[in-house]
């Protein structure tokens, strides 16, 4: 099967079987400007073509790293179906278009602080922040609320996906797939 489609698979069970506050969660690795790796959990926007979606501020370290050395990782933990996924791939910007229509779906509070908060800078005051926020909600009131140039997303273009099925006894299940031009190899690999 082809990886694209067993990750939607299983990704549909487990959203179907979760009842966690963002399912769609997921560690986002990067290669810091220092060489030490980095990492934070996102949310999977969606699969789109070959490409897993995600989105945020693009000038704060995630953003930094990621236009240092377009390559990340991204990796999953489903625990009520006990699935593990690790992807490896290529880091692209999404185009602006489709960084309009997912700053749209956010709700309002959320873009809000998109226009408010510098991601990852120091917080002087944590009143001044939100003094802003409420002046900006109040603002906005009424009004489509723009995305600011800042934020937009990245599509990973895998290279590796690996799918390990959780086991009890510690025989997991190990399914490599490496990209290979338009091809996958696939290989199980020892637990
Ligand atoms: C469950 C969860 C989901 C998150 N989703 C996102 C997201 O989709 N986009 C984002 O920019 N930050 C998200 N964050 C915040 C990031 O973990 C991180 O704090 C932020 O992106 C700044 O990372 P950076 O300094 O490496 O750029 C999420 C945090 C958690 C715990």
């Amino acid at each position: 099967m082809d990886p694209f489609q067993k990750f939607q698979n299983l990704y549909r069970k487990e959203l179907d079987a979760s009842n966690v506050i963002i399912p769609s969660s997921c560690c986002l690795s990067t290669i810091g400007t220092d060489g030490y790796p980095n990492a934070r959990f996102v949310s999977l926007k969606e699969v789109k073509g070959n490409r897993f979606i995600i989105t945020g501020p693009l000038d704060s370290r995630k953003g930094q790293e990621l236009a240092y050395k377009p390559r990340a990782a991204l990796t999953f933990w489903w625990p009520v179906t006990g699935k593990q996924v690790r992807i490896q791939g290529d880091a692209l910007r999404i185009d602006a278009s489709d960084a309009d229509r997912y700053f749209s779906e956010r709700p309002r509070e959320a873009q809000v602080v998109s226009w408010v908060s510098k991601q990852g800078k120091p917080v002087d005051k944590k009143d001044t922040l939100k003094e802003q926020y409420n002046q900006l909600f109040d603002e906005f009131a009424g009004k489509k609320i723009p995305r600011p140039e800042n934020w937009g997303g990245i599509g990973i273009e895998p290279v590796r996906i690996e799918f390990l099925a959780f086991s009890a006894e510690r025989f997991h299940e190990r399914v490599l797939y490496v990209r290979n031009g338009l091809q996958w190899n696939v290989q199980f690999l020892q637990p």
